[in-house]
């Protein structure tokens, strides 16, 4: 019986340290210790043992299974272990690769031309409003003096509704809903889509953006429209830029003007950027007409103004070099990946 115990021990433990799986050495234990197992069976068979020799050889096959439990116990706490450290492994983090980054956005050209714009108007004491994109042929254009057999008013330049219904072609109709909605003194900028019958080229567009500047108080002279346009010039476009006014007509102001400031690129002598001019068209501009005063029921004798028109587009496609208009709308990220 001893010689077949230590034969069962033996196997046992060779079978245990060749048991390179968890599966196998649950399948020794079944085999060896279970109900059915070989060592069970030995443990049965005690009963033919004479009753003197009982206690040592029960405890010899209690020392055996004790024997076979302890080394499956470390051969499985072992497999395990290399387990773990194999997944660990797999699984190392190099906390010195560089992240991953998300993709984010970029802001549109013109949405950093407009934000720019606004904060410098902010700073002069400006406030930022919207007007309706959709307008009354009112708001649009008569009120604005434009009379009813002005070129503009023309339906290859306007969107019609229906007759008295238009998309607004000029941000300028804020200028009346500001007049009309508050009292003097009014300081406004007023940015917003406008809407021209035009075929798309790399300068035109059937929708594009302006921004509007009122200003109405008593004693506002062309002086104030001067100084607050060539502060915005210098602002924008660097301290030493300079700025030329030219007169020009619009109906909503009298007098008015178009500014022109030096060329940022080559500071006024001349290049391919400014067309060898060294001056580049940016705004219109003027004092507020005393008809438009009327018609929003402020007093021309005790009120003056004056009033720009900026094109938004214009802004970005000079302030970042991109020499056509149509990037803009395309919204390739490639093109937007850059500002
Ligand atoms: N509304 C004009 C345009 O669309 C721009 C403009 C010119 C606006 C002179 C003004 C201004 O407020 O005073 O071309």
């Amino acid at each position: 019986m001893q010689d077949k115990l230590n034969e069962i021990k033996a196997k046992a433990l060779e079978l245990i340290s060749a048991g390179d799986t968890p599966e196998k050495l649950n399948d020794i234990k079944v085999s060896v210790l279970g109900k059915k197992g070989e060592l069970t069976a030995i443990m049965k068979s005690l009963k033919d043992v004479a009753p003197q020799d009982r206690p040592k050889v029960g405890q010899m096959i209690n020392d055996a299974r004790a024997e076979i439990e302890k080394n499956l116990e470390e051969a499985m706490a072992k497999l395990q272990a290399e387990v773990r450290n194999a997944k660990l492994k797999a699984e190392v983090i190099d906390v010195t690769l560089p992240s991953k980054k998300p993709v984010i956005g970029h802001r549109h050209p013109n949405s950093i031309a407009l934000e720019e714009v606004e904060r410098i108007f902010i700073g002069l004491g400006y406030e930022v409003c919207e007007g309706p994109e959709i307008e009354k042929d009112y708001y649009n254009f008569e009120a604005l003096n434009i009379p009813a057999d002005h070129p503009a008013k023309d339906e290859q330049d306007t969107f019609y509704i229906n007759a008295d219904m238009l998309l607004r072609t000029q941000t300028s109709s804020t200028q009346i809903h500001a007049m009309e909605n508050e009292k003097p003194p009014i300081r406004i900028l007023a940015p917003g889509r406008v809407f021209r019958a035009d075929e798309v080229d790399a300068t035109h567009s059937p929708s594009f953006h302006q921004i509007e500047g009122l200003v109405v108080d008593k004693n506002i002279t062309f002086a104030d429209l001067k100084g607050t346009l060539a502060e915005f010039a210098k602002e924008l476009f660097g301290e030493e830029t300079k700025v030329k006014f030219r007169p020009h007509h619009f109906p909503f102001t009298e007098p008015s003007a178009e500014m022109d400031v030096s060329c940022f690129k080559c500071g006024g002598k001349g290049c391919r950027f400014c067309k060898g001019s060294g001056w580049i068209e940016i705004l219109g501009c003027g004092m507020v007409h005393p008809r438009v005063l009327e018609k929003c029921n402020i007093d021309p004798k005790e009120y003056t103004g004056f009033a720009f028109g900026v094109g938004l587009e214009r802004i970005a496609l000079l302030k970042y070099e991109i020499d056509d208009m149509r990037l803009l709308y395309e919204n390739d990220v490639r093109f937007l990946n850059q500002f």
